[in-house]
């Protein structure tokens, strides 16, 4: 190390150029989150930060070689930013990503129309970003996240354990498969929910992915040959749980818009079938409403 102390500006300065070089688009946005995460500040308090110490620097460049090997920033820092949360991660579990926040933004206002006690459940919950950050949001409401995956149900059990106790009083974690009908009607009765949030594993098994998403387990990812693997399967068992004039808003791959919207309009339990894009007009999520007795192809009506 250098005699006199390394200058907090110059390395953030350096840190960005390796980033870049190896292929990061937000390197500068990086070399901030990495520098603030040792200096434990806010990364907008790193201007008034003159010099960094040696022990601290050791620790700066480490995490700037790791996150320059494609590393997750995340799983370096140990938290994701979700909404108005601030989840625990590392290898495992899935990164919530910023754009599951449209569907948060949705299920919010939706649940905030509805009259409580609000039932929530989300299915797929990897580290619990939705369940949690609703039943932050919703104060009514009492929200189940369903896992079947052992390590992302350890991440979630934590961050519910974690959250403040009026938040963690009100969501229950659920071992289960959502593609499951009878182990699921086993925990969640019939016709109970009134609303279902979920983000389930839907990129297309041969579809391009970054560096960063190898990090991400591959259940949590990839949702079969068309991305319809977990969705079509789970459909029926959300018909199920919903009760009538129940929502359900389930995200999904942006080339997968039309076959998510046939999925729940050809079922014959839902309408107001809508699909919802993103700032950008990318097809993110898909939304509908369970309609009533005798609708459901097949299925007997469930109500209570
Ligand atoms: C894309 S991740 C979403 C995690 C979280 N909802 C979020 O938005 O960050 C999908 C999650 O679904 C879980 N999963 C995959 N198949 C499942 C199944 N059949 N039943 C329950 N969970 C499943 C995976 O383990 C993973 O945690």
């Amino acid at each position: 190390m250098s005699e006199a102390p390394a200058r907090v500006a110059d390395e953030i300065r350096s840190a960005t150029a390796q980033l870049a070089a190896a292929g990061i688009d937000s390197a500068r946005r990086d070399a901030d989150w990495l520098m603030a995460h040792v200096l434990g500040c806010d990364p907008g308090r790193l201007i008034v930060i003159d010099t960094i110490d040696d022990a601290d620097l050791r620790e700066f460049r480490a995490a700037v070689d790791q996150r320059a090997r494609r590393i997750p920033l995340q799983h370096i820092v140990g938290t994701a930013a979700f909404g108005p949360l601030e989840l625990a991660v590392g290898p495992g579990v899935f990164i919530p990503r910023p754009e599951t926040e449209y569907l948060l933004e949705w299920a919010s206002s939706a649940a905030g129309s509805m009259s409580a006690p609000v039932r929530i459940v989300d299915l797929c919950s990897g580290s619990g970003a939705l369940a949690i950050a609703l039943a932050t949001i919703v104060e009514s409401a009492r929200v189940t996240a369903v896992e079947m995956d052992d390590a992302a149900l350890k991440w979630l059990r934590r961050n519910v354990s974690d959250a403040p106790s009026e938040v963690g009083e009100r969501l229950e974690v659920v071992a289960a498969d959502v593609t499951d009908a009878a182990q699921i009607a086993g925990v969640i009765p019939a016709g109970s929910i009134s609303i279902v949030v979920t983000n389930p594993p839907y990129v297309p098994l041969r579809s391009e992915t970054g560096p960063e998403v190898a990090h991400d387990p591959a259940r949590a990812v990839f949702g079969g040959d068309d991305g319809m693997s977990v969705i079509v399967p789970m459909v029926p068992v959300i018909a199920s749980m919903l009760s009538v004039g129940g929502l359900v808003g389930i995200e999904h791959d942006d080339t997968t818009s039309d076959a998510v919207v046939d999925c729940l309009r050809a079922h014959g339990a839902f309408d107001e079938v809508t699909a919802h894009t993103d700032l950008a007009g990318r097809p993110r999520f898909v939304t509908a409403r369970r309609i009533g007795a005798g609708a459901s192809r097949g299925m007997p009506d469930r109500r209570p």
